[in-house]
């Protein structure tokens, strides 16, 4: 195969920071929609795409893309599909559905066509159709439709990149989606300043940022790959990607964080080993009595919002005292926060520099940047 057409799929709102990190790695981007990005590469691109994409969850095959009125055009466009060059019909096949919209059909009804036509295509070419195996497949394909546009697309990746080697995932009860993390540290703006968090919870932003800085794959040590069964893989080719990636390491910044919850502070510590960035400074403090950094910092948080963690009135207290203390101290210093609760922003001093707006589990959440004057 040489250049074909692929999506990924990321966090919604900040599908600009997965475009330009996808055309930073040599991707042809050429269209995107809510969580997803369309882009053209070579079949070996989509290698050191696994091992480097750091605000994408998964990596799609495009296999069709249309404006369909009912289930008969879904059948036109996927029979169009060559599925028998993507994978063998030895291979056990899902059809994973999504639909959004009135239609007078279901998602149900879109996955039995689909399947339906993925056997009948196989019989046509080779003879012989695949098993279906909804429970663990060896190749998923995912048809989403929303209102008119339908979407085919064949699951590279397996289960998604945000499920991270190095990460205790249960250890937190709100911590943050490595995939989301690494977007806002990549949004940042962070340069030669030290990188701070001090509400780090279980080091999130920080040991993403380090990763990023340092060129090291945040995926080193997954062993699901999804397109290791499919036929245009190369092994040769995708062993010489994971060496390179083992060799990979450079420098940055220094990067502190501290919570004053010390069990997080105690993950967010073996998380750092398990990534390979251990040097990351964890201490166990309250954020209100941090003493001043030396010299101008990017600080970048989440503090809790109060949907999981936190009461209200509390939170509208520490947003208070924490947005003294910043003005106080960290003059000269960028301020990045991810806020689900409006409070945060109404009580700054300014308005933000920079702000996106984008969904965390569903909640509407902001990406808020301040450059504080003085330092
Ligand atoms: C939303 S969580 C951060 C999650 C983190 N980004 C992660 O991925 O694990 C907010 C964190 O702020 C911490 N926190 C709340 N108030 C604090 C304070 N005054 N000083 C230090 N940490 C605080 C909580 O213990 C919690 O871990």
């Amino acid at each position: 195969m040489s250049t074909g057409e692929f999506f990924a799929t990321c966090n919604t709102g900040l599908e600009s920071v997965t475009v330009k990190e996808l055309r930073e790695m040599g991707a042809e981007v050429f269209d995107t929609s809510p969580s997803r990005v369309y882009f053209r590469a070579r079949w070996s691109d989509i290698y050191h795409l696994h091992l480097h994409a750091r605000t994408v969850n998964r990596f799609f095959g495009l296999l069709a893309r249309a404006q369909v009125r009912n289930l008969k055009e879904i059948e036109e466009v996927a029979w169009q599909v060559p599925y028998e060059d993507w994978f063998s019909n030895t291979l056990a096949f899902a059809i994973r559905s999504e639909r959004e919209g009135t239609h007078d059909f279901t998602s149900m009804d879109i996955a039995r066509v689909v399947g339906q036509v993925v056997c009948d295509r196989f019989i046509a070419r080779r003879g012989q159709r695949p098993p279906v195996n909804l429970d663990a497949p060896d190749v998923e394909i995912f048809s989403t439709l929303v209102d008119e546009q339908f979407l085919l697309g064949l699951n590279l990746t397996g289960s998604s990149l945000h499920r991270r080697p190095w990460r205790q995932s249960l250890a937190h009860l709100t911590a943050l989606r490595p995939t989301l993390a690494a977007a806002v540290v990549m949004a940042s703006g962070w340069d030669h300043r030290p990188l701070v968090d001090p509400m780090c919870g279980t080091g999130t932003l920080l040991i993403e940022g380090a990763l990023w800085r340092r060129g090291i794959s945040p995926s080193l040590g997954r062993e699901e790959w999804a397109f290791r069964k499919l036929l245009p893989h190369d092994e040769t080719r995708w062993q010489e990607e994971l060496a390179q990636a083992h060799k990979a390491g450079g420098e940055s910044p220094p990067l502190r964080g501290s919570d004053w919850n010390a069990r997080y502070v105690e993950v967010a510590r073996q998380n750092a080993q398990g990534a390979g960035v251990s040097d990351i400074l964890f201490t166990v403090a309250n954020a209100l009595t941090l003493p001043p950094p030396e010299e101008p910092v990017v600080l970048v948080t989440n503090p809790p919002y109060g949907v999981r963690m936190g009461k209200p009135s509390e939170l509208v207290h520490l947003y208070r005292k924490l947005w003294q203390k910043w003005s106080a101290e960290y003059g000269g210093s960028r301020i990045v926060v991810i806020s689900g609760n409006p409070a945060f922003e109404q009580l700054a001093p300014l308005p933000p520099t920079v702000a996106y707006d984008f969904l965390q589990a569903e909640l509407p959440c902001r990406l808020l940047i301040w450059d504080l004057p003085g330092g």
